[in-house]
């Protein structure tokens, strides 16, 4: 599995012949500046919540791209309206898709969206595939439904929400990665506002000192898993 940051909670992950994109925002980050939208593949893009900071260029890069969209029922809906070509609605559980077996399981934050209509329920995304599994936290705060993932799961790595304010933070993060019982911390939603810059050095201190790998990638940057 290849995977590729573009700022904020924004990455994606080759599988095989599949590219999922996950929370695309990255034209209105002045962080990711560096990367040109219009280079970016996807064969599906999958959203969390409606919040605008993971779905400003969702529509766009469906659009350019025909990758279905596949989101909580509202935001797939929702999408749908702003011209996503395909979508995949779709509500907490797993679906079966050509790319493996994807569930969309729980999130502890809220979900309107950017015109203030309802999102539904946030969640994240759990993806289990030939090359591999992976977690993605979208936002959340730190819960115990967590440990269920571990239950079932072997993950390869986990993308976990680390700028704390809206989501866990670091502290709360290594928490999950314990629930999650993975080793492979990928961080994202930080640094992006204000409210949610991180100090890289101490943060990468608290993961190793908890027996983790926490990997904080350049945007624009890829790494294999
Ligand atoms: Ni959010
Ligand atoms: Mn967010």
């Amino acid at each position: 599995m290849n995977l590729t940051y573009y700022g904020h909670a924004c990455f994606s992950v080759a599988l095989g012949r599949h590219t999922l994109l996950f929370d695309p925002f990255i034209s209105p980050n002045p962080l990711a500046s560096g990367v040109d939208i219009q280079c970016i593949a996807a064969d599906y893009i999958l959203v969390s919540h409606g919040h605008g900071d993971h779905l400003a260029d969702a529509a766009a890069i469906a659009k350019r791209t025909g990758a279905t969209v596949i989101a909580p029922f509202e935001v797939a809906q929702w999408l749908g309206k702003q011209g996503a070509p395909k979508i995949h609605p779709i509500n907490h559980g797993s679906c079966q898709f050509d790319f493996g077996r994807l569930s969309l399981v729980a999130a502890v934050h809220s979900s309107s969206l950017p015109d203030g209509s309802y999102g539904g329920n946030p969640g994240g995304f759990v993806v289990e595939s030939e090359a591999g599994n992976f977690y993605y936290s979208g936002d959340t705060a730190l819960t115990f439904d967590m440990k269920l993932i571990a239950e079932r799961t072997r993950l390869a790595f986990a993308a976990l929400c680390i700028g704390g304010n809206f989501t866990m933070d670091v502290d709360d993060a290594i928490h999950s990665a314990k629930f999650v019982a993975c080793e492979n911390i990928v961080g994202v939603h930080y640094d992006t506002f204000p409210p949610i810059k991180i100090d890289h050095e101490k943060a990468r201190e608290k993961f190793h000192a908890a027996g983790l790998r926490l990997h904080l990638l350049k945007i624009g940057t890829s790494q294999k898993f």
